[in-house]
Order: C-alpha cells, then structure tokens, then sequence
C-alpha cells in the first residue's frame, strides 16, 4: 500500500509517501517561518496564501523523492482539521482534486491523530518492536498541549488539556518579550544553557492539583514581572539566560507533575500499558525530555519520543494515520466523502469537554 499524504494546517506545507510497512519514500516539508518571522507569530491569511502557492509543487516534489507517479497511489490523505482553516481547506481541497482525478480513496486525517500515531510509524521505520496500543500521549506543541490515552485507531481518551496557552505558545511568547526572536522554543532552549534555573522561583502552574489540565498564561506573566522588576534598560544576557532556564525549569515541573497524575490514571486502567509517547514540536526540547524520562522510569514505562523531523508538523505522519485507518477499517471504510467539511475545531476525544479559555487547543 502506497499512501500520499498531505499537511497544511499550521505553517509548515507538506507532502510525504509513506508504505503500508511504515517505510517513508518521501517527506518533503516547507516551512512558511521567514514570511512569519516579522510578525513574530504566524499570520493565519499569510499562511493560507503559502501553501496555495506550494502545495503543488512539494507533492510533485516527494512524488519524484519516492520514484513513483500518481497512478502509484493507493490513496491520499490530508489533514482536515484542526487548524487554520484557510491552510485546512487547501490541503483537502488539493486531496480531494488528486483523489477525484485518479479515483482513489480521500482520507481526511484529524492533525491531531496524525501526532498521536506518529511513534508508531517511526518505531516501525526505525526497525524498533511495534509500538502497541493501548499508551499515554503526551502532545505539546504550539497549538496543543494535551494527555491521551491512544487505546487504538480511532479511539482516543483525553484525560487533559490546556486551560489556556499551549506549552509552545508560551515559549515562543516569552522569546518575543526577551527579544530572542522567533521561534522561541529552540531559542529558549539554547538561552537556557548557559542560565541558573534557580534565579527566579517561577509558578509551577495547577501543581498538586487534581486532575491532567495545565494551564501556562500564569507562568508566563510571571516571567514578564521578573523580566520588568530587573534594573532598566536592555536586559543583560545573563538575565535573559537565567530567566530562560528558570521558564524552563518551571514548564518542565508542571508538565510532569500533570503527566504524573496521567501516568497514575493510565496505570490504573490498563495496567499492562507501558509507553509514554511525547510527540509536537515541544517534544524537541532536551530539558523537557529528561524531565519525561525520570519521570517515566518511576511508573516502569518507556518514553517514546520520535525524532524530531517527525514531531514539528510533517504529511508522514498524515499519511500514515491514513495508512492505519485503511488497515483498521478497510479501504471503503477508511474514506471520507469527497463533499467532507474541512473542521477548524475537531477534539480527538468527542466525549471530552471543551476547556474554557483554550479554542482549537482543547
Ligand atoms: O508541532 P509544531 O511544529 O507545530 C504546531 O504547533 O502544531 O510545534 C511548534 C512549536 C512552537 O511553539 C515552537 O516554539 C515549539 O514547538 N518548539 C520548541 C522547541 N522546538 C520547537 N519548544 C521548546 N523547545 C524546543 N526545542
Ligand atoms: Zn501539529
């Protein structure tokens, strides 16, 4: 089975060919970052403009990486939420064109599945044992920041999720308010190595509480009055280094004092369950990493974090979540009308409430 899959809902355009075994004949991403950088965020009409422009030629472009012509595919994939819906609609609809034109089956994935399976494929393509349900996810990227039980394709049980800012979101704030650019979580990170994570006793935000939610805009605000209360003027690198290490710090402790109560909560329902997977483009982060991994080695699982290609946003990980839906259900089964609504908001776990104050991050 040859699967193309198609990624559009953020930043990044891409376009990949993934095999029913997991292997990646292609994986060609374009990152809009330099026509976002002067805006220090992403401009959502900017980001749907880009990928109309490059959507083509990065499927022309993994179809000549993989050696293979349209006529090899078995079917396509695209994301069809959530995300912004300007950059969702040119991906299905370019899905759906590719799908109409050579009779295949369309495959609208859920982003967030696509995260939420991607251990699974690289696991396989790395040569390692197969990753099996049921585990705990850990996704935290720019948009997201939530804890799932991945039970299997298609069934997902969210025990948390933001109350507010996304883990990513508030890295690449608290780079823009230090002027380290954008970004800022890799800058962050690399600020961060050369500070004292005990300078600022920053919040350790929802810690000690029941529960799975995070909630960082509180910690956030308390880096902005550290960052106000130091002697004017320009802020000194080493300030800059030492707030960024104690943000850090701080971040790291919340995200496991929250992944404690989920590893708790999976044990407790699956207690042959041994995988913890951190996937998004957060997961990237060294510090946060080893955090994870002490943190793992307490319950007795293994942190599963794949590499980093395939944790910022990719069509692989598209394409396979349309891999193991056809596998799952079948091909009839696995495919979405061609009259499918692309979905701004779309919670991998319906039964879940919606959070307050989070939009498409809950
Ligand atoms: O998954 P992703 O590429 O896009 C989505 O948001 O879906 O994640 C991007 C986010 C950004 O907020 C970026 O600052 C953050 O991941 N990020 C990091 C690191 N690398 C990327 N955050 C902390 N440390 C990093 N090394
Ligand atoms: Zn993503």
């Amino acid at each position: 089975m040859i699967v193309l899959g198609i990624e559009t809902s953020c930043d990044e355009t891409a376009a990949a060919i993934v095999t029913g075994e997991g292997q990646i004949l292609a994986d060609a991403v374009l990152s809009q970052l330099d026509e976002h950088r002067p805006f220090g965020g992403v401009v959502p009409e900017l980001a749907a403009r880009s990928h109309l422009e490059n959507i083509d030629s990065l499927v022309s472009q993994a179809l000549s990486e993989a050696d293979l012509n349209f006529s090899d595919l078995d079917a396509v994939a695209a994301t069809g939420g959530p995300g912004l819906i300007g950059g969702v609609i040119v991906g299905v609809m370019t899905g759906k064109a590719i799908a109409a034109v050579r009779d295949l089956p369309f495959i609208a994935v859920n982003h967030l599945e696509g995260h939420a399976l991607s251990a699974r494929l690289s696991e396989r393509s790395s040569g390692n044992a197969e990753l099996s349900f049921p585990y705990l996810l850990l996704l935290v990227s720019g948009g997201h920041c939530q804890l799932l039980i991945v039970e299997g394709v298609g069934t997902y049980r969210r025990l948390g999720t933001t109350v507010d800012d996304a883990l990513g979101e508030a890295f690449d704030k608290i780079a823009k308010m230090l002027g380290l650019g954008y970004p800022g979580g890799p800058a962050v990170e690399q600020a961060a190595l050369g500070g004292d994570a005990h300078r600022f006793d920053f919040p350790r935000p929802m810690k000690g509480r029941a529960g799975c939610d995070f909630s960082f805009s509180g910690l956030k605000t308390a880096v902005r009055h550290a960052a106000l209360a130091l002697p004017e003027g320009p802020l000194q690198e080493q300030d800059v280094a030492d707030l960024c290490a104690s943000f850090q710090t701080a971040a790291a402790d919340a995200l496991a004092d929250r992944t404690a109560h989920a590893l708790a909560e999976f044990k407790a329902r699956h207690p042959g369950g041994n995988a913890l997977v951190v996937a998004g483009g957060v997961a990237a982060n060294m510090a946060i990493r080893q955090r994870l991994n002490t943190l793992t080695a307490d319950y007795g699982v293994r942190l599963v974090a794949p590499p980093g290609r395939l944790c910022t946003d990719n069509g692989a990980m598209i394409a396979w979540a349309g891999v193991e839906r056809i596998q799952a259900l079948g091909a009839d089964a696995a495919a979405d009308g061609l009259d499918f609504a692309p979905r701004p908001r779309w919670p991998l776990d319906p039964d879940a409430p919606a959070a307050a104050f989070a939009g498409v991050k809950a």
